[in-house]
């Protein structure tokens, strides 16, 4: 079963030093499922607020937010966090992997933490690894890994649980534009394969390329959502 994931009037601001900041303003918005769905924007206009929100990290002060079938404003911070270690899958622009673990275990932590039986978690680690090509390094750390290599550890650690979603803020930044390249074409690959709605934010033109869907966003606001309706 596929969801939309659905915003509706959502309103997000943030205090600073007494001053309020507008960060996201009357957002009314659909996000197919089984799409690449882009959030561009310039700097400050809202796109990691907006991540985070539909993230389920960080909450919005009104409105309503649907991910995965669910109001997620009915659920308390334990039950969202058990939601999104089960729904939603991340990829970070420093790919936050655990620096003692080798590509193999980052992959394997989360199975681990969902306490998948291990014979079912060395398939799914392998088969991950495979999928993302580095099934002969799975015993590296990431100190001895490319930016690119470290990204590809990322996404299949991402993936693992089967999330619907896999979220990612500006996932190319930190990658020289041939490495992004190689990435932006993994991450269209495995969101076939792997049957998951991708979200991104970005401003870089090699990720609005391989979009399906961009919701262009300024000054928090939605300006425009541009769908491409040549996929089904
Ligand atoms: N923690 C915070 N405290 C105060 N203001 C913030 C905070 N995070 C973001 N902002 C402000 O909210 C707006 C949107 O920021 P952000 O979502 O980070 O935009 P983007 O990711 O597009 O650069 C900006 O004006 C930013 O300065
Ligand atoms: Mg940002």
């Amino acid at each position: 079963m596929v969801h939309p994931v659905i915003l509706q009037g959502i309103h997000k601001h943030y205090r600073l030093d007494d001053v309020d900041v507008p960060a996201l303003q009357d957002i009314q918005l659909v996000i197919l499922p089984n799409r690449f769905t882009v959030i561009a924007g310039p700097s400050g206009s809202g796109k990691t607020t907006l991540l985070n929100l539909i993230g389920c990290i960080d909450r919005a002060d009104s409105g309503t937010l649907v991910v995965a079938g669910r109001q997620v404003y009915t659920m308390d911070d334990d039950a969202l966090s058990d939601f999104r270690a089960q729904r939603l899958g991340f990829v970070f622009q420093n790919f936050n992997l655990l620096p003692v673990l080798t590509a193999y275990e980052n992959v394997e932590y989360p199975l681990v933490m969902a306490a998948m039986a291990p014979a079912q978690r060395r398939q799914r680690v392998q088969e991950l690894l495979e999928a993302v090509g580095l099934a002969a390094h799975a015993a590296k750390r990431p100190g001895q890994m490319s930016g690119g290599q470290r990204q590809r550890v990322a996404i299949a650690r991402a993936l693992a649980r089967r999330p619907g979603i896999v979220l990612a803020d500006e996932p190319t930044a930190n990658l020289d534009s041939r490495t992004g390249a190689e990435i932006i074409e993994l991450m269209r690959r495995m969101q076939r394969e792997q049957q998951v709605s991708f979200i991104f934010s970005s401003h870089d033109a090699q990720v609005l390329e391989a979009a399906d869907d961009i919701v262009r966003i300024h000054d928090g606001r939605i300006v425009a959502v541009e769908r491409d309706v040549n996929r089904p």
